[in-house]
């Protein structure tokens, strides 16, 4: 499997002064990711519906001194509004003229209790399970309208050869793998996924704009707090926040880098897209894998579906 490593150079270098945009950053990975683009250089524009978590972040961090001249702002997001999302965007156009980077990182957990067999039954299913619809709209509806704000102020000319503009999308293992008892959260971050390569040929092509995936696994953060405890008496591998956001701006940072699902285990970082579609034709069948890759290509980047 293709291993992704981080560069201290590629990130100090393709990140200095750069303008990046990024949701779900008050705390945990994307807390990590803000403060790691910050000491970078970049200037950071991040939103996130916790203000307390939110201005405590901007605060810390405008009190230290950061030799890299980067500068970091704060605004109120919840990403289910769309003018919420653009707000910040408006933000980091207004104050520098373009965005370099847009960086996806909201998430929330699964809301207990609407497919277990002691709270399922024929009266309770009569009940609309609203908190179903709102964690798929936290976790997928808002990330694909994110990605479409983010092409149109990503949006280049055609002339930057060495795909300096990025989206990166926060998926998990459980976009990609059966995720126990997930039954709202995998549907969504298996959604990223989908996301994520519907963009990958498409977002370079038609915007010059790059698109990759982050896929962590268990991860330092309150979202795991549920799981936490057993995890680590069986001594399974953690990332901690920071490992996954030096995976973040890896993904950020190289232009070569595109399409890639990165699973983020124990510290490491690894593309999955390339072992699917390298493995094409075990789990598809040659034939129906040879015939398959040649309605690809006459689908080609998928412009006539809506004729
Ligand atoms: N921690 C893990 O083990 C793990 C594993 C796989 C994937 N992930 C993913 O990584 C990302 C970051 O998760 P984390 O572990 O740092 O969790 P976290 O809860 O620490 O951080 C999530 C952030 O998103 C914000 N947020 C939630 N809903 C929002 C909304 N509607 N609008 C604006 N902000 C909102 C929260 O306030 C918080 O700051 C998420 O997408 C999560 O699904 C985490």
């Amino acid at each position: 499997m293709a291993e992704i490593a981080f560069s201290e150079s590629v990130t100090d270098d393709k990140l200095r002064g750069k303008v990046v945009v990024l949701t779900g950053g008050a705390q945990g990975i994307g807390a990590a990711t803000v403060e790691l683009l910050y000491t970078k250089g970049a200037h950071v524009f991040f939103g996130d519906w916790d203000e307390q978590k939110g201005q405590q972040v901007t605060k810390r961090l405008q009190s230290q001194s950061t030799k890299n001249g980067g500068s970091v702002s704060f605004r109120r997001v919840d990403v289910r509004n769309h003018d919420m999302q653009l707000a910040l965007f408006d933000d980091a156009k207004n104050a520098h003229g373009c965005i370099d980077i847009a960086i996806q990182c909201v998430g929330v957990a699964e809301p207990a209790g609407w497919f277990e067999p002691e709270d399922l039954n024929l009266e309770s299913v009569r009940k609309e399970p609203i908190p179903i619809k709102d964690n798929v709209e936290i976790n997928l509806t808002s990330v694909l309208w994110f990605s479409r704000i983010a092409l149109a102020y990503l949006k280049g000319d055609g002339t930057d050869k060495n795909f300096s503009k990025s989206i990166v999308l926060t998926s998990s293992i459980a976009g990609i793998t059966e995720a126990p008892g997930l039954f709202a959260y995998s549907s969504a971050k298996h959604g990223v996924i989908g996301t994520m390569r519907a963009l990958r040929r498409f977002a370079p092509a038609k915007y010059g704009v790059r698109a990759n995936a982050i896929c962590p696994w268990a991860t330092d953060t309150q979202l795991l707090s549920g799981v936490k405890e057993s995890w680590e008496k069986q001594s399974m591998p953690m990332n901690t926040p920071v490992d996954v956001a030096k995976m973040i701006l890896q993904c950020a940072a190289d232009g070569e880098l595109n399409g890639k699902a990165v699973f983020v285990a124990g510290g490491r970082g690894f593309d999955t897209e390339e072992g699917i579609d390298r493995m094409l034709p075990q789990w598809m069948g040659e034939e129906n894998a040879n015939v398959f890759l040649k309605g690809q290509a006459i689908l080609g980047l998928g412009g006539n579906w809506a004729q």
